[in-house]
């Protein structure tokens, strides 16, 4: 794919499990046709370091809820462009690193399946995303956030497969976990996010699966090339 591939102006929607590659699928996306990233997981994680750092958030994953949600309409997450990239910001302090380390992704879950976190974190999406010529990953946005989005992705892959790659991003930043405890994450994230009671994750009925278990990220963007072309009569 160009840089010149023409694509409508839409909103792409990539939802599906944790660690499908999601981000770094939509960021290649991105750099190729133009459009604005949007990480929807950041924001959720960026709540989850909030908390914890303020003690809103027990050991034991107990949650102050009232203090939290009178909290949020003051707590400035959003996105600016670093030397690396896209980087998330909490007011004027990077928070890329402090929240994808697992204490962070242990804390997640039980943070994002809060309403008062969720219309939070919608909020600022549609906010950005109201512009189009955005593609924004989660799990909710072809379903909740933007339901009439004009392309859905809907990604899945073995939870070993995600672990492992879970793993060798973890471990390229120095931490040091074990496999059995990723595994474990990942498992438990899928589970209490596709049970939760507010916008659990689930496949958007127009939504097109993507497994990824055994595709490079060069035969993904051959897939996403090939779907753009079917969907909007693009050569
Ligand atoms: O994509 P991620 O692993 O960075 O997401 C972190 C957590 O945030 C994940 O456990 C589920 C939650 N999340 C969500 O509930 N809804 C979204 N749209 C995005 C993330």
């Amino acid at each position: 794919m160009n840089a010149q591939m023409h694509i409508p102006d839409i909103i792409i929607a990539i939802d599906g499990y944790s660690s499908t590659g999601k981000s770094s699928f939509a960021k290649l996306i991105a750099r190729e046709t133009g459009f604005l990233y949007l990480d929807s997981g950041a924001l959720y994680r960026g709540v989850t370091l909030y908390a914890i750092e303020n003690g809103l958030i027990s050991d034991d994953n107990t949650i102050d809820v009232e203090k939290l949600a009178g909290t949020l309409p003051g707590l400035d997450l959003h996105f600016e462009n670093g030397k690396d990239g896209c980087c998330t910001f909490m007011g004027d302090r990077c928070i890329e690193k402090e929240i994808r380390s697992l204490y962070v992704s242990g804390k997640v879950s039980p943070v994002s399946a809060l309403a008062q976190v969720r219309s939070y974190v919608d909020r600022q999406l549609r906010e950005l995303g109201s512009r189009k010529r955005v593609i924004i990953d989660g799990r909710d946005i072809g379903t909740t956030v933007f339901p009439d989005a004009e392309l859905k992705i809907f990604m899945t892959a073995d939870p070993e497969v995600r672990a492992m790659r879970r793993m060798k991003e973890m471990q390229a930043k120095g931490e040091d976990v074990d496999f059995k405890s990723v595994l474990n994450n990942v498992k438990e994230r899928d589970y209490i996010d596709s049970h939760r009671e507010v916008s659990p994750l689930a496949k958007a009925e127009d939504a097109v699966v993507l497994d990824n278990s055994d595709m490079t990220m060069e035969e993904q963007m051959v897939w996403f090339k090939d779907l753009i072309s079917r969907k909007f009569g693009i050569d």
